[in-house]
């Protein structure tokens, strides 16, 4: 491959417009192609951003000689799909979350990524950002004392069209796929495998969840309580506790651009964190750096962490009683 990363983006959408926002301030990354299933969204994207070629289909994409990884932004049920078609064309793929509809695909798209020796990543971008690594140092520095518990929700007010992806079970609509993915991923992020979780939900008109909030027991002795709701705009926060005091990343806690300690003696401070671009510009880093280490998978990211994450969700929506087309 060149000293440069030449990106494909597969999917037109809001997630690609943000994700295609965030390689301009990606050093050494190009954005060589963009793939739609039109060619009329192909071509505005393209010219939107600049993208010498357009395709109007993602196998299109997924064969073009000048691009080395495909970006996928696709409503959820597609991602499987669209990464197996990428890998057989012979490119690495970032997969937005969730990495997959279930368990089952997702050992599918890895298997292959692992078969075909290419680099493979959900895009859980808060995984990158210097923020959550301040909070590990500080957690592993000792000033919070044994870390015994994370508190981790996301929650915003969606739209309720019924049609809209995110109310939408043909599309993978729901708050646990969407949003609930990164208080369960930040959290295994910092407390490690998962023992036992337990869910309950809220479920809506159109047969997905509004809100739905669990607690997982990890390996090591630790608990986090985690929620997610498409209904409240709730404080979206993390904070990590520990037997001297806490660390917290502030609403909402995957844009954090600061952390703050309170200890057991009152004292508090803040600390700046850095972040680059839109935010997506750290995954885009990340991604680029293990092209070019011939690596197929991030350490902070595995294809086992994708895995048991996506084996959680099916056991939550097992709880829940949420069920997909995809499912069958
Ligand atoms: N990381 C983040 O911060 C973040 C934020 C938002 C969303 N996401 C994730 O990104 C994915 C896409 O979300 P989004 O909000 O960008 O969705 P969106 O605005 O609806 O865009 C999705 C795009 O996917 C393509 N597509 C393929 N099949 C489709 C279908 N049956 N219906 C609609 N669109 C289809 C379309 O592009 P073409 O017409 O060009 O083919 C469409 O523009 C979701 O999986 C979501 O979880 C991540």
């Amino acid at each position: 491959m060149t000293e440069k990363v030449r990106w494909g983006i597969l999917g037109t959408g809001g997630i690609a417009r943000a994700f295609a926002t965030g390689l301009r301030d990606t050093p050494g990354a190009v954005l060589a192609a963009v793939g739609s299933r039109t060619k009329e969204s192909a071509l505005a994207f393209a010219r939107e951003f600049d993208i010498p070629a357009s395709y109007g289909s993602y196998s299109e994409l997924a064969q073009a000689q000048e691009v080395d990884i495909i970006y996928i932004g696709t409503p959820h049920t597609m991602h499987a799909e669209n990464a197996i078609q990428a890998l057989r064309g012979g490119k690495a793929v970032l997969c937005e979350k969730p990495f997959a509809m279930n368990r089952r695909e997702a050992g599918e798209v890895v298997a292959l990524a692992r078969a075909r020796n290419l680099f493979l990543m959900e895009a859980m971008w808060t995984r990158f950002m210097p923020a959550l690594a301040e909070v590990k140092r500080i957690m592993a520095s000792g000033e919070i004392g044994a870390v015994t518990q994370v508190h981790a929700d996301f929650g915003f007010s969606a739209t309720t069209d019924p049609a809209h992806r995110i109310n939408n079970p043909e599309l993978g609509g729901g708050a646990l796929l969407d949003l609930g993915i990164y208080p369960l991923s930040i959290a295994c992020a910092l407390l490690g495998k998962v023992d036992t979780v337990q869910a309950q939900a809220i479920m809506g008109e159109t047969g997905v969840d509004l809100s739905t909030a669990f607690t997982m027991k990890h390996v090591g002795g630790t608990l986090s309580v985690c929620s997610c709701s498409m209904r409240a705009r709730s404080s979206s926060e993390l904070v990590v506790s520990g037997t001297k005091g806490s660390v917290r990343m502030h609403r909402m806690f995957h844009l954090a651009t600061e952390v703050t300690v309170d200890l057991l003696d009152g004292s508090s401070r803040t600390v700046a964190t850095p972040y680059l671009g839109n935010g997506y510009t750290h995954e885009a880093i990340e991604a680029g750096r293990c092209l070019k280490e011939g690596l197929i998978e991030h350490p902070l990211m595995t294809h086992d962490d994708t895995l048991s994450l996506m084996g959680l969700l099916d056991t939550i929506r097992r709880q829940i009683g949420l069920r997909y087309p995809s499912d069958a």
